[in-house]
């Protein structure tokens, strides 16, 4: 596609590369051994994951969705027109059109700049949305958000709302969470706007099978993070050797998702001229997902420069949207 309202930027290809080296050797190497999990979406992990947000087990994509159905309207009103709309992990945009439309019906043209560390993810999901909306222009990032907040433009006279959705605010700790809500609020302008998706609390008899679903989705996708290694790297995991694993870590509020060696072996990676010992039942703690209550989400807005304004619920009252506004 040929269209002047897209532009993609890709600051940072070689520098992720890079990246992706040196946090695996750094992750392989500790004990108890680690990998981001922002390695997770290359091309196909990006696509297991909207297979994901398709289970029935995987209540998070649709408890949001619903939130948007019903509150769009109410939820992009909390700014003045007009707005430009800036998403932090965009991957497909499918929720954001429901915000992007409630938008459109408030001023006449926006602009979205969506961030994804996956190349054709966001690059397909413009174009459809190009298609879609002729009152859309787009400015794609590709990268993680430290590169993508620096880049946000503006229009003057208008106001960012930044999305935060899907939970990602969940595969942070704590203190991670805060440094980039921080860096969040230093984007933007007292006056600009958050709107958070944050999962909350909830029994692990429906938080475990959302994260170790019974096709096994979810196992495919984390171990999509060693045939990475393999693909890019020249690793020499044999993804039968290791098992999908998801617990529920009480005393941390979260959910935790490892990759378990079944037997002893020894894994090499040849781009890094690595040798990797696993014992028998030793894990690869791959993600963390934490789970919120409205008072945690409160202390965290206050933390970082927010004031919570507003906050919505699917019917069941198993995922929050909060409206957070820059002070
Ligand atoms: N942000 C999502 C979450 O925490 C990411 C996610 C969902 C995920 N399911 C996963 C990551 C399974 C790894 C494995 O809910």
């Amino acid at each position: 596609m040929n269209d002047s309202r897209l532009v993609i930027h890709h600051s940072t290809r070689q520098a992720y590369q890079d990246s992706f080296a040196k946090d695996v050797r750094t992750g392989l190497t500790v004990q108890p051994k680690t990998l981001p999990p922002k390695y997770f979406y290359d091309a196909l992990g990006s696509q297991l994951f909207e297979a994901i947000c398709l289970l029935p087990e995987y209540y998070p994509t649709r408890a949001e969705a619903e939130i948007f159905h019903r509150h769009a309207a109410e939820i992009v009103s909390q700014l003045p027109a007009p707005v430009g709309v800036v998403e932090l992990g965009s991957g497909s945009s499918v929720k954001t059109r429901l915000l992007i439309e409630a938008i459109l019906a408030n001023q006449p043209e926006l602009h979205y700049q969506p961030m994804d560390i996956s190349a054709s993810i966001l690059q397909h999901s413009a174009e459809k949305l190009l298609g879609d909306y002729d009152r859309l222009r787009i400015t794609g990032h590709v990268g993680d958000y430290t590169c993508g907040l620096d880049s946000i433009v503006r229009r003057e006279g208008e106001h960012l709302l930044a999305l935060f959705l899907g939970s990602n605010v969940g595969n942070y700790t704590p203190e991670e969470s805060r440094a980039l809500l921080k860096s969040i609020r230093s984007a933007l302008r007292p006056g600009d706007g958050l709107l958070l998706g944050a999962d909350l609390k909830k029994s692990p008899d429906v938080l475990i099978p959302a994260y170790s679903d019974p096709l096994g989705v979810t196992a495919v996708f984390n171990l999509n993070v060693l045939a990475r290694i393999n693909r890019e790297l020249g690793g020499t995991f044999d993804l039968k050797n290791f098992q999908h694993r998801a617990v529920f870590n009480e005393d941390a509020g979260r959910i935790e998702m490892h990759l378990v060696s079944r037997v002893a072996q020894t894994v090499n990676i040849r781009a890094l001229d690595l040798r990797v010992e696993f014992q028998t039942g030793e894990t690869i703690h791959t993600e963390n997902s934490y789970k919120y209550d409205l008072p945690q989400l409160a202390t965290l807005a206050e933390a970082t420069g927010f004031q919570p304004v507003n906050t919505w619920f699917d019917d069941e009252r198993r995922f929050s949207c909060n409206f957070w506004l820059a002070t």
